[in-house]
């Protein structure tokens, strides 16, 4: 049933997922003498592969499909320049084909110049301009559910210190999970903040839906590995495995974060994450 408070209602601190929880999948199996830390050590790394190649797999989708748009572009006016062969048609056809040619050369670049930039190692990092460009790969995805987006992203933030892939997966990961609690339609807002204004030695994350929320029993469990309330991926491939979230949460972990999450049943959920400002900037203010 909806809860009727005003959203946001219900914050709750969400802890880490313990050592025992993660390996609550281990219950299930007879027992080896395999070293358990050694085990969750492996399955993290196996994870953080997946997530890369999920990444990869965003980035390769968007630029397919953007490629496949310019193509088509380029193909109906070189047909359409071969049958007018005047030479107002001509030269119609061909300005258009090379201003579909220099997009393509601009997706290309954009790509290109994400996948470069990207390291996994913490280092100074511009937080909102890793949003706008974690945007450029959802941006088709939000308008295929006809979703809406919000940006209230502040100027002038101090850098964080943060590994841009793991924070991308970050990104990547709570923006699908927001467009699938939505559904068809709703409004996911992405606010990037100084966490406190007068010292601003964390900046806030914060990514809102208007989806279904999460129940009261199913909240404490949300980043524990393996759980998901979804039957398997969605018709976009996407879903059902229940580890999105425990790598966010060892993500944030790893960058000395903290995360929150507000959820009203029926009105929707927000993730609000706080990460540490880069030392030198620190120092600097
Ligand atoms: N924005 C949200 N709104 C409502 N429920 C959510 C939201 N984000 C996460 N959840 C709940 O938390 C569960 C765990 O999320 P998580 O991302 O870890 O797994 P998943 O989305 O089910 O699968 P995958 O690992 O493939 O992303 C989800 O199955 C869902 O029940
Ligand atoms: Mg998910």
């Amino acid at each position: 049933m909806p809860n009727s408070a005003a959203f946001p209602s219900r914050p709750s601190q969400v802890p880490a997922p313990s050592p025992q929880a993660a390996g609550a999948s281990a219950q299930t199996r007879p027992s080896q003498s395999v070293d358990p830390h050694a085990e969750m050590q492996a399955m993290k790394v196996h994870l953080r592969h997946l997530q890369s190649l999920a990444s990869l797999g965003e980035l390769t989708g968007t630029a397919t499909h953007e490629f496949n748009n310019v193509l088509m572009t380029v193909i109906n006016y070189a047909k359409l320049g071969l049958r007018n062969q005047d030479a107002a048609s001509r030269d119609k056809a061909l300005t258009k084909i090379l201003e579909a040619s220099e997009r393509a050369a601009t997706i290309t670049n954009t790509i290109l110049a994400q996948a470069r930039n990207r390291s996994d190692t913490q280092e100074p990092t511009d937080l909102v301009a890793l949003v706008r460009d974690t945007l450029v790969l959802m941006q088709r995805e939000m308008q295929k559910y006809r979703i809406g987006v919000e940006l209230d992203l502040a100027d002038n933030l101090p850098m964080i210190s943060a590994s841009g892939n793991q924070i991308q997966r970050l990104l990547l990961n709570l923006m699908t999970n927001a467009r699938q609690a939505m559904g068809e339609g709703g409004t996911l807002l992405i606010r990037v903040a100084a966490a406190t204004p007068a010292s601003p030695s964390q900046v806030e994350l914060t990514i809102r839906d208007t989806g279904g929320g999460i129940p009261d029993d199913v909240l404490p469990r949300i980043f524990d590995p393996f759980f998901s309330t979804k039957s398997g991926p969605d018709e976009s491939g996407k879903g059902g495995t229940g580890l999105g979230l425990a790598a966010c949460k060892e993500i944030i972990d790893e960058h000395g974060g903290r995360v929150r999450v507000e959820s009203s049943v029926g009105r929707g959920t927000a993730f609000v994450i706080r990460l540490p400002v880069a030392a030198a900037e620190q120092a600097a203010a």
